[in-house]
């Protein structure tokens, strides 16, 4: 058997503390069995080193690792991604499609973020480690497949089984092993190890000398809570490596890489969202695509105007709040620019008569509403699609194609009865 550090030297991990040590121990002993293993920790903690061992280390090492990170995928695609589907299973499926399941037969799954599957694939997940069966998705052929789960979350568990989020009969199944990976903020005395590891890496990288810390700036680093754990440790390494140019860096200048250290409260236990969570980002993105779509809208309306009344002061005087709304504090510049830009742009309507432009604009308009309607009515096509396919699947029983969508038994009665089915 291989020796912990030589783990540590082969998948680059660094550090001594004894909890760390135990986990990787853990994953070594576990790795020629085909035992299910669960790896726990904060987000940044270095779960995705251990699949990669426990799979280099089993006799499936010359089979597919196949990672897959079960919260970037879209609800709608991952029993598809995950287990394939048949042509013609939905809108879309032009062919028969292998999942991850089929392709990684003989191989290794490694189901990142797993608190995050749909109800539905929890179903289809249960099944698979239970007799290594599944079927694709829209076919009523059970398949056998021979695969190795290694799953990983940040959530907590119990939290998800009691929010009936995720089944409990799977989570049992999943976690026939734990491995868990402790925060940084536990492991003090690796802090300044992996600054220097990563010090010099970035040294390297940006061909600078490595920057070295005071003795208070290194006391900083060992007291900081690193909510974000090694990532954000590794962040605000290459931060400073690239920033400062002066290269020994005491404890001040440390600090402005520290968010919210001016403070010596107590690491809140368990706190939801915190500045360094990474989940927060699909918020974000969420927030910037609702406020772009608002703004496409008020946009849209201001053209409309444009075209109608043909007259810039007037539209400029009578939506005096949207322009506002739009253009911010620059409008008068960016309206005018914008508005020169149209100008330009809708010369050789002029030469029609004003009824024709508004009713050539009408349409445009028209057509892109059009469009809407249409994604609306695909989306409604493919759900009607899918619950039939389920009831079909489970001869009519409400229970079990609610089960497998994910629904309440409610809500697909009262789909049931809006769909007239
Ligand atoms: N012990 C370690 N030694 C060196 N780098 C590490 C260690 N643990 C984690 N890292 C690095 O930290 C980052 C986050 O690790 P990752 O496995 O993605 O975390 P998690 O999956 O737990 O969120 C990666 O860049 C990884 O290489
Ligand atoms: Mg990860």
């Amino acid at each position: 058997m291989e020796s912990i550090q030589a783990i540590k030297q082969r998948f680059g991990i660094i550090g001594n503390d004894p909890k760390l040590n135990r986990s990787i121990e853990k994953a070594i002993q576990v790795a020629p069995t085909d035992i299910s293993v669960l790896v726990t920790g904060e987000s940044g903690v270095g779960k995705e080193s251990i699949p990669k061992i426990i799979h280099q280390l089993s006799h499936r090492k010359h089979g597919k690792y196949i990672a897959v990170n079960c919260g970037a995928i879209p609800e709608g695609t991952i029993d598809s991604e995950l287990f394939g589907h048949e042509k013609g299973a939905f809108t879309g499926a032009t062919a028969t499609r292998s999942g991850y399941f089929e392709v990684a037969d003989g191989g290794t799954i490694f189901l990142d973020e797993v608190g995050e599957l749909p109800l539905t694939t929890q179903v289809r997940l249960l099944r698979v480690l239970e007799n290594g069966e599944f079927i694709k998705v829209g076919s009523s052929k059970v398949q056998k497949t021979d695969v190795r789960i290694v799953a990983a979350t940040n959530v907590n568990m119990f939290e998800a089984i009691k929010k009936e989020k995720f089944r409990e009969d799977l989570y049992y199944r999943l976690s026939t092993i734990e491995i868990n990976l402790p925060p940084l903020r536990e492991r003090k005395e690796d802090i300044h190890l992996l600054f220097r590891k990563f010090a010099s890496d970035f040294a390297l990288k940006y061909k600078m000398p490595t920057v070295k810390l005071t003795d208070d700036a290194v006391n900083l680093l060992t007291k900081y809570r690193w909510n974000g754990n090694i990532r954000q440790l590794r962040n605000v390494a290459e931060q400073v490596s690239v920033l400062e140019q002066h290269r020994t860096i005491n404890g001040v200048t440390i600090q402005n890489y520290l968010p919210d250290t001016g403070s010596n409260l107590p690491a809140v236990v368990n706190s939801s969202k915190s500045e360094s969570d990474f989940s927060s980002e699909r918020e974000i993105l969420y927030k910037v695509l609702f406020d772009m779509k608002g703004d496409l809208n008020d946009l849209k309306k201001l053209t409309m105007e444009l075209m109608k009344k043909g007259s810039v002061s007037e539209v400029q005087k009578d939506n005096e709040h949207l322009i506002q709304k739009i253009y911010g504090d620059d409008k008068d510049e960016a309206f005018d620019a914008a508005v020169e830009d149209l100008e330009v742009l809708s010369i050789p309507q002029r030469t029609k008569t004003d009824e024709s432009i508004v009713s050539d604009v009408e349409d445009k308009y028209h057509f892109a509403e059009e469009i809407e309607e249409e994604e609306t009515l695909s989306l409604h096509d493919k759900e009607l699609e899918l619950i039939k396919k389920s009831l079909e699947r489970h001869s009519g029983k409400r229970k079990l194609a609610a089960a497998e969508l994910g629904i309440s038994e409610r809500t697909l009665y009262r789909k049931i009865k809006q769909f007239d089915l």
